[in-house]
């Protein structure tokens, strides 16, 4: 009887890792995009005046979003079967799938950007619209071919 259950759970073992494999996929690319934005939010409201400067905090939201940026595999979070037209809740365009390699140039144009962020902004209050230009533009320059309005 035991044996039974045990041969049982190892022949349903495939399928539920892929859809696993999927949905863990999903809600670890969303949390990675959360913790970015945290971080553009301090230094968004800080350059706005909505939070007053704090050059520790400031160092630290750049710093967190350059050692995120060194996480290499963010395209392969994207794997088959995540998408929308999977049923998945996502916001990924089909260009993720279909063009795959731009993918991966938008991500490796945003670790460019992201390279020397928190060194950059430990210079002054001065520092901050430039670097927060240049990473935004490379969340924006990937989320306009490949996530959904
Ligand atoms: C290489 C492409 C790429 C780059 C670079 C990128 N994103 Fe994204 N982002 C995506 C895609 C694709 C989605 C949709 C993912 C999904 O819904 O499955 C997304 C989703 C998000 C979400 C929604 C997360 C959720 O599901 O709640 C936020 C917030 C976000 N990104 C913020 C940022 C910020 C801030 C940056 C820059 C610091 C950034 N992203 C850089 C591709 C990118």
């Amino acid at each position: 009887m035991r044996q039974l259950f045990i041969a049982s759970i190892l022949a349903a073992a495939p399928l539920l890792a892929y859809a696993d494999a999927a949905d863990d996929a999903i809600e670890a690319r969303a949390g990675y995009m959360k913790m970015l934005a945290i971080n553009m939010g301090t230094l968004a409201g800080t350059a706005k005046g909505e939070i007053p400067f704090d050059q520790a905090a400031v160092t630290a939201a750049a710093s967190n979003i350059e050692a995120l940026s060194q996480y290499n595999s963010v395209p392969a979070l994207f794997v088959p079967g995540s998408g929308p037209a999977d049923g998945k809740e996502s916001e990924a365009l089909p260009a993720v799938w279909e063009q795959p390699e731009e993918f991966a140039q938008k991500y490796a144009e945003f670790q460019e950007a992201a390279a020397g962020a928190g060194t950059a902004v430990a210079a002054g209050q001065d520092a901050l619209g430039p670097v927060l230009q240049k990473l935004g533009g490379a969340c924006k320059a990937c989320h306009d071919d490949f996530r959904e309005e």
